[in-house]
């Protein structure tokens, strides 16, 4: 059975608290539990992760490279919180380990402030989803396991 690694950046482990009006009522446990139906559905398994430290994401990123490239992981689905309006280092990764990955974002960035608008995954991402809340993470998985399929 391939993985899908789901990796969540700074502040998602406050889900359910945080800014409830844009990011729901979900906390990152539900997320968990709904990614984990969603890779059933599609006979994959599960890693789920969040981190607040920029490295411990990078090094999860160039460990899901290793895992694709050896053929146990299908790719990622990161939602990179902040960092992804402030991390070369993580362009860097992803572009470095040659992981498939799908952006993801709970809340439209796009139609947020302007600092979110800019993004330094969107140009080594597979593909981008935002505004869909918390059910993004299962449509991110239903996709990556038709770009694996
Ligand atoms: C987010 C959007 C980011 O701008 C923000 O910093 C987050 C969450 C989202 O899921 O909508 O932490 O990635």
């Amino acid at each position: 059975m391939k993985t899908v690694l789901v990796l969540n950046g700074p502040n998602l482990n406050l889900l359910g608290t945080r800014e409830p009006a844009v990011y729901g009522a979900q906390t990152l446990a539900d997320v968990e539990a709904l990614c984990a139906t969603a890779c059933a559905s599609h006979g994959l398994a599960l890693d789920f992760r969040q981190s607040n430290h920029e490295g411990v994401m990078i090094d999860a990123i160039q460990e899901a490279g290793r895992a694709q490239a050896a053929g146990t992981l299908i790719g990622v689905v990161l939602n990179a919180g902040a960092y992804t309006h402030t991390s070369v280092a993580l362009h860097d990764a992803i572009k470095g380990s040659g992981v498939t990955l799908i952006e993801l974002h709970i809340s439209n960035v796009h139609a947020r402030e302007a600092f979110r608008h800019h993004s330094f995954i969107s140009p080594v991402a597979k593909a981008v989803m935002a505004g869909f809340g918390v059910k993004g993470y299962a449509l991110a998985i239903s996709g990556l396991a038709g770009l694996a399929g």
